[in-house]
C-alpha cells in the first residue's frame, strides 16, 4: 500500500501528457513557454480569480506577493508554527518578523481569538508593525475567512491565504483561491494537484498586485526583459510542468470526489480526524488523526509499519521550536495546542486511489492498537 499512489495516476494520463510533452519538445519554449499561459487561464477560471499567476514553488507564491507589498524589516506578520516551514520562512527571509499564534485544537487552523490578542499585543509593544496575516489551509482544510478577514480589516492587515496543500478547497461553494487579498499554492507531487518537480501559483483579483507579482517573478521586468524596474527572482514556471498540470486538471474533480468518499470511508470507523466544519470542503491533501498521547501515537506508528502501513508525522517539530527560528526567542509551552498536536498526530495513506480493502485493512491495524 502506497502512502501516495501517484503512479496510478500517471497511468490515467500519460498518453495526453506525452503528447502535450512531445509538442514541448518541437517547439522549444521550455520556461513560460504557452502552456503556462493556458495554464493560468484555466487555473483561473477553475477558482473564479481574476489573476493566476504560476510560479517557481509555494515557498516563491507566498514570497512573491510579500515581496509585491514591500513587507521587510519592522514588519510582523502572524502566521501559526503548526504548518511547513516555508509558511514562516517566507516572512524571515525577507527580514520580517514571524508572529506565531497557536492553532485551534479541533481544525488544526489558526485560531482566530488568539489571532486578535497576538495584534494587540503587537500593537501595544510597539516594536513592529503589524504588516499581513498568512493563514494555512492545513491538510486541504481552509481556515476561518470570514473571521480572519473581519481581524485584518479591523487592523488594516493583508491577507495571504496559505493554500499550498487546499488548491480544490471550499467555504460555502466558493473555492480557495479568493478569501485572502491572496492565495498561494504548490505543485510539488504531493500536493492534490501536482506536478512531477516544483510549481506553485498565485492567485488574486487585485491588478496591480498580480502585475508586481508577474514582474518579480522574473527578476523585477515589466515590458524589457533586460532592464528591471524593481528587485525580483527567478521565479518562472516551466512548460513540461504546465504540461503536468494541465493534464491532470482534467481529472482533478473526479480525484477530488474519490478524496471525499475515502474521507468518509475513514470517518465510518474513525472519531479523532481533524474536524472538517459544516460548509467547509477539504481538498483532503492529508488524513490525520490524533492519539491520546506521544506514546500510544508512537506504538501506533510502529504497529502500522509492521503491517506494512505507511503512516507520515505532519509536523513533527512545530516551527518556534525548530533551530532555525530559535532567534525569535520562542520557547517550549509557548503555543500547547501546537506542541501536543505535533506529539500525538499522525497522517494515514490518503490518495484518489485508496480502495475499501485498504482501509478495511488500515482500520484493523488502528484498532489493534486499542
Ligand atoms: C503549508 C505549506 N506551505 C508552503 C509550502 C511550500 O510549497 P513548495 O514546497 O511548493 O515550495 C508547502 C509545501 O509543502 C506547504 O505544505
Amino acid at each position: 500500500m502506497e502512502f501516495l499512489d501517484l503512479k496510478t495516476q500517471q497511468k490515467r494520463i500519460r498518453k495526453p501528457l506525452e503528447k502535450r510533452i512531445n509538442k514541448i519538445l518541437d517547439h522549444g519554449a521550455y520556461i513560460m513557454g504557452p502552456e503556462v499561459f493556458e495554464l493560468e487561464e484555466k487555473l483561473a477560471d477553475y477558482c473564479g480569480v481574476k489573476h493566476a499567476i504560476s510560479c517557481s514553488s509555494g515557498t516563491d507564491a507566498l514570497l512573491i506577493p510579500l515581496m509585491a507589498w514591500g513587507v521587510g524589516p519592522g514588519d510582523a506578520v502572524f502566521t501559526t508554527p503548526f504548518t511547513y516551514v516555508a509558511t514562516a520562512e517566507v516572512i524571515s527571509i525577507l527580514g520580517a518578523t514571524p508572529v506565531f499564534v497557536d492553532v485551534y485544537e479541533s481544525t488544526f487552523n489558526i485560531d482566530c481569538e488568539k489571532l486578535e490578542l497576538e495584534i494587540k499585543k503587537v500593537l501595544q509593544e510597539g516594536k513592529l508593525k503589524p504588516k499581513a496575516i498568512i493563514p494555512v489551509d492545513l491538510f486541504g482544510l481552509p481556515a476561518r475567512y470570514r473571521m480572519i478577514n473581519d481581524i485584518a480589516d479591523k487592523y488594516d492587515l493583508k491577507v495571504i491565504e496559505d493554500a499550498a496543500q487546499s488548491f480544490g478547497g471550499s467555504i460555502r461553494g466558493k473555492k480557495v483561491g479568493i478569501f485572502g487579498d491572496v492565495a498561494a499554492t504548490s505543485f510539488y507531487p504531493a500536493k492534490p494537484l501536482g506536478c512531477y518537480g516544483d510549481g506553485g501559483a498565485i492567485f488574486t483579483n487585485d491588478d496591480s498586485l498580480a502585475e508586481e507579482c508577474k514582474a518579480i517573478r522574473i527578476h523585477g521586468t515589466k515590458t524589457d526583459r533586460y532592464n528591471s524596474e524593481r528587485i525580483g527572482l527567478n521565479g518562472r514556471f516551466d512548460s513540461i510542468q504546465a504540461a503536468v498540470v494541465l493534464e491532470k486538471l482534467t481529472i482533478f474533480d473526479e480525484e477530488l470526489e474519490m478524496r471525499d468518499i475515502i474521507n468518509d470511508n475513514y470517518r465510518k470507523y474513525l472519531n479523532n480526524a481533524q474536524y472538517h466544519p459544516k460548509e467547509y470542503q477539504s481538498a483532503h491533501a492529508l488524513f490525520s488523526i490524533v492519539l491520546g498521547s506521544n506514546e500510544k501515537r508512537n506504538t501506533l506508528i510502529d504497529r502500522l509499519q509492521k503491517n506494512k502501513i505507511p503512516s507520515v508525522v505532519y509536523y513533527k517539530f512545530p516551527i518556534h521550536l525548530m533551530k532555525a527560528f530559535e532567534y525569535l526567542g520562542y520557547k517550549k509551552k509557548d503555543f500547547p495546542v501546537s506542541e501536543n498536536l505535533s506529539q500525538t498526530i499522525v497522517s494515514l495513506p490518503m490518495h484518489p486511489y485508496l480502495t475499501e480493502n485498504h482501509i478495511t485493512s488500515i482500520i484493523e491495524s488502528l484498532k489493534d492498537n486499542e
